[in-house]
């Protein structure tokens, strides 16, 4: 499987105009270099703009995904979005359990986990976010708090599906921050990660950048990426993806 690159755009930008021009301007580029041998790339904008990036992407080497969903797949549950719909309109991935959304949302490893089996029962791929926050951290609680929300984020999920989700290992504290996660301890993670789930993939998210990103896949060890504000900036963001397929 290739190095996988998420960007996640969050609630950006305001308006379909620019987000056709963001999403253009990238796929552009990687058309002009062909530089996408060793990675894939996904683009998560938000839930408005998927029908029409679906139409956008067609013929593209990018991939679409969500950024949450809803774990009932139809019925009376006003202003959620259905792993079915998401899958209709070409996602390929949705991310789960961003810690901002376990943040202003309220979302339980609970919540997690019944969203995970819905997006797997679609045939969507999950991408689950786990991560410490600056006082777990500070405590030194960052292996039992990660192998928390992995037992109860996973919990009775078959060992056949366990294989399509995607781990993205994004300290609370380097999400938005400049302030990322250093080489060797994401390493550490991951390694103790990997003890626990021996078969999935593992992204590295918070504070990505072109400088630091080849660091996390060559050094680290990650499989790929999660990329919040540098994937706003189309320069920025390819030059993380250039950086990797480079080490490819
Ligand atoms: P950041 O966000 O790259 O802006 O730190 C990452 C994320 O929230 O997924």
């Amino acid at each position: 499987m290739k190095t996988l690159i998420v960007a996640n755009w969050k609630m950006n930008p305001l308006t379909l105009f620019g987000a056709r021009k963001l999403l253009n301007s990238v796929k552009r580029e990687l058309l002009k270099n062909r530089i996408l041998k060793g990675v894939e790339v996904v683009i998560c904008p938000p839930f408005t703009y998927l029908a029409h990036f679906f139409l956008l992407l067609k013929r593209s080497q990018l991939k679409l995904g969500a950024q949450d969903c809803f774990w009932e797949q139809t019925g009376a549950f006003t202003g959620e979005i259905s792993p079915r719909m998401l899958k209709d309109v070409g996602c390929v991935y949705v991310i789960l359990g961003h810690s901002e959304r376990r943040q202003h949302f309220n979302e339980t490893e609970d919540i997690i986990n019944k969203k995970i089996k819905a997006a797997l029962m679609t045939g969507l791929k999950p991408i689950l976010c786990i991560g410490e926050n600056s006082d777990e951290r500070e405590k030194g609680n960052v292996f039992d708090v990660l192998k928390y929300q992995l037992q109860y984020g996973l919990k009775g999920i078959p060992e056949k599906d366990m294989k399509n989700i995607i781990i993205a290992y994004e300290p609370v504290w380097a999400i938005g921050t400049g302030n990322f996660c250093e080489i060797d301890k994401a390493n550490e993670i991951l390694v103790f990660l990997r003890k626990i789930l021996k078969t999935n993939y593992f992204l590295y998210g918070g504070s990505v950048n072109s400088q630091n990103a080849k660091d996390y896949i060559k050094n680290a060890g990650f499989e790929g990426l999660l990329v919040g504000n540098a994937s706003l900036k189309p320069e920025e963001f390819l030059n993380i993806i250039k950086s990797i397929d480079q080490t490819l």
